[in-house]
């Protein structure tokens, strides 16, 4: 009997002793293992306590549950003893201050194009003309045909088309929202339909998207000077008082006269460079006098009604507005690139 008990009480230091040197997470399980588990030394012992004399072995029984919970009770308390040690050590690692307040999100700012849309669609307003909108997904019809560019009609290969369907495309331009607004809408009207429009282009002046800004008037006594006024006022607004505008003659099938705005450059200030290509000006806004066939197929009589229309790349305008010279920067969505401005 004495020896079992003997045998206990040295178990008992030996498992205490290794506990105490365990200090991971794997070491304690190969504790356990060895000490308490199914093959464990204490379990081996206590198999062996019937093989004891009756008389023996209450007493050594009691002696094994002793160590047992003795065991049991160390094993939890070492667990709990490197966990703590654990966070101490990667609270301390870390550093990590959780009472400090979070990073505050900086405020972020409207698009450059959507700014630029903004101040012309504000110009004009403060001049008259109202904001309409109308479909991206258009009817060739729309865009080509009642625009005076009948099918195969040269005019049609400046605009590189995303055909959706055999007569429906991806509008290359606002324009056809003159026809659209003029059909339901009885003169004098003043007009500006922003908005997205798509061509198969892509290099540093040129995006598979992009913005225009249609503008038109329709009405009795409208005449090319209110398009010169219109378009001067816009410019000088947009870009300074001091900065010349000129207008030449041009050609759309859907206007005539046709006309070309340009604005002096606004890098060489005239003088010529890269973004002017040396001439000093910048190609910016086309438009001209809607033309009388337009304005017939619109259901407006051209001998009563006449009037101007212009149409602005608002990708342009902006790239001028804030000294970008690549306009594909202004959909890469980058941040470096857009909190800059
Ligand atoms: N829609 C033409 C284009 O994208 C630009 C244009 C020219 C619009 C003359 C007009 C206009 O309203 O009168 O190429």
């Amino acid at each position: 009997m004495s020896d079992l008990r003997d045998q206990l009480t040295t178990l008992r230091e030996e498992a205490q002793q290794h506990l105490q040197a365990a200090a991971d997470a794997e070491a304690l399980r190969i504790w356990h293992q060895a000490y308490l588990g199914k093959k464990g030394t204490l379990t081996t012992i206590l198999r062996r306590l019937g093989t004891l004399p009756p008389d023996e072995r209450p007493l050594v029984g009691k002696t094994a549950n002793a160590v047992k919970q003795a065991l049991e009770a160390a094993y939890g308390a070492r667990v709990e003893t490197l966990r703590r040690e654990a966070l101490e050590r990667s609270l301390h690692a870390k550093a990590l201050d959780v009472t400090l307040p979070g990073r505050p999100a900086g405020p972020g700012h409207l698009h450059l194009v959507t700014q630029t849309m903004r101040q012309v669609c504000a110009i004009l307003g403060r001049m008259g003309f109202q904001v309409y909108a109308g479909p991206e997904v258009e009817l060739e019809e729309f865009n080509f045909t009642l625009l005076n560019i009948p099918p195969h009609h040269p005019a049609r290969d400046m605009h590189d088309t995303f055909w959706v369907d055999d007569d429906v495309v991806l509008r290359t331009h606002t324009s056809p929202n003159q026809v659209r607004v003029m059909r339901g809408h009885r003169p004098p009207f003043r007009v500006i339909v922003p908005g997205k429009c798509y061509r198969v282009d892509f290099d540093p002046s040129h995006n598979w998207m992009f913005h225009q800004i249609e503008g038109f008037a329709v009405g009795a006594h409208i005449t090319l000077t209110d398009l010169k006024g219109t378009i001067v006022t816009l410019l000088r607004q947009m870009f300074g008082e001091k900065r010349r505008v000129r207008l030449r003659g041009s050609y759309f099938p859907f206007t005539e006269p046709s006309i070309e705005a340009d604005l002096e450059c606004t890098v060489c200030d005239g003088a010529g460079c890269g973004l002017c290509k040396d001439t000093g000006w910048l190609e910016i806004i086309p438009g001209g006098m809607i033309h009388p066939q337009v304005l017939r197929t619109c259901g407006i009589d051209p001998d009563r009604y006449g009037g101007f229309a212009f149409g602005a790349g608002l990708d342009r305008l902006a790239a001028l507005k804030f000294g970008v010279y690549d306009i594909r920067y202004f959909y890469q969505n980058d941040l470096r690139f857009l909190q800059q401005f």
